[in-house]
């Protein structure tokens, strides 16, 4: 039986030329094969760009603005992830997408070219929200301190470095980003950024609406928005990861939900950081198209 302890602050595995979260490994080959349902929604992010957020929104929208349906459980039970596979601390996410009945969230980190097959074959409508690297670098230190998933993140600088090269889970953001805007040229994704969500809630969220085919009133679209707000949902114990036992999310060393604002960057980069960052990012994103606001 494996243990907690085997897999708990363990080094990331390379999985097929991505570094990945040590336990997720022994279930890779089932993720893989794992078959959707044509009405499966995908939601995928780099870590830490608000997939929680836009989960909740999801969940919000397609029931309608339903608040007592919405708190019916956990996000982590609502919404799985796919890869999740934490022995003795959490469900896997197979094994809770297939009791979760149709149509499904199915929350994902996977690089584009790691998703499950069957997501493509099945045309399944697919959302991916980003978020600026800068604050992505900070909000994933902060995390790496809080989640034993992950390795430990070392001080704030050695952890930029791992993350400038891609060496923490999920490899690259710019590889990440860049490939599932890469992919909008062939497949309808719906690509949406957090300071977009941040400025102007309503006008995001009309569009998740739109993308989904459905049509709600202002008033559910007002409950929308204040049910998933930041200072209401950190104080929600469905959706701020509290319920998760300590050795896995220590919420004394960051909370989950820890500032939810653009531009925190500013208080962790330093002058020096800032710039080498600059350069390697103008570097990389150069020719993408892709334009990502550091600050609002
Ligand atoms: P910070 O660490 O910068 O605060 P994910 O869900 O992908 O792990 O992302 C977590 C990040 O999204 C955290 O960022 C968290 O605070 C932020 N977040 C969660 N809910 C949010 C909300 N309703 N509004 C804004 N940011 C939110």
């Amino acid at each position: 039986m494996i243990s907690s302890k085997d897999f708990l602050r363990k080094n990331l595995k390379v999985i097929q030329g991505y570094p990945m979260i040590n336990p997720f490994a022994i279930i890779w080959e089932n993720m893989r094969k794992f078959q959707s349902k044509p009405d499966d929604i995908i939601i995928a992010t780099y870590p830490k760009s608000g997939t929680t957020w836009i989960s909740e929104i999801l969940d919000m929208i397609l029931n309608e603005g339903e608040i007592e349906i919405c708190n019916r459980d956990f996000i982590t039970n609502k919404v799985p992830m796919l890869e999740m596979y934490a022995p003795g601390l959490r469900a896997s996410g197979i094994d809770l997408l297939e009791k979760t009945p149709s149509p499904r969230l199915v929350k994902t980190h996977l690089p584009i070219d790691l998703l499950p097959k069957s997501f493509w074959e099945n045309k399944c409508k697919m959302i991916y929200l980003a978020r600026n690297a800068k604050d992505v670098a900070v909000s994933y230190y902060n995390f790496s301190l809080m989640n034993s998933l992950n390795p430990l993140p070392g001080t704030w600088g050695e952890f930029l470095e791992k993350f400038i090269t891609g060496e923490v889970a999920y490899g690259s953001w710019f590889k990440h980003v860049k490939s599932w805007w890469e992919k909008k040229k062939e497949y309808p994704v719906l690509y949406i950024f957090y300071e977009d969500l941040k400025e102007n809630p309503k006008q995001e969220i009309k569009k998740i609406i739109q993308f989904l085919g459905k049509t709600l009133n202002d008033e559910i679209l007002q409950k929308i928005i204040h049910h998933t707000s930041f200072e209401v949902m950190k104080d929600n114990p469905m959706v701020n990861y509290t319920h998760l036992p300590c050795v896995l999310m220590d919420h004394s060393q960051s909370a989950f939900m820890r500032k939810g604002i653009t531009g925190d960057w500013k208080n962790y980069f330093t002058v020096a950081q800032n710039e080498k960052f600059d350069a390697i990012y103008e570097k990389e994103m150069s020719g993408s198209g892709l334009l990502i606001r550091t600050e609002i």
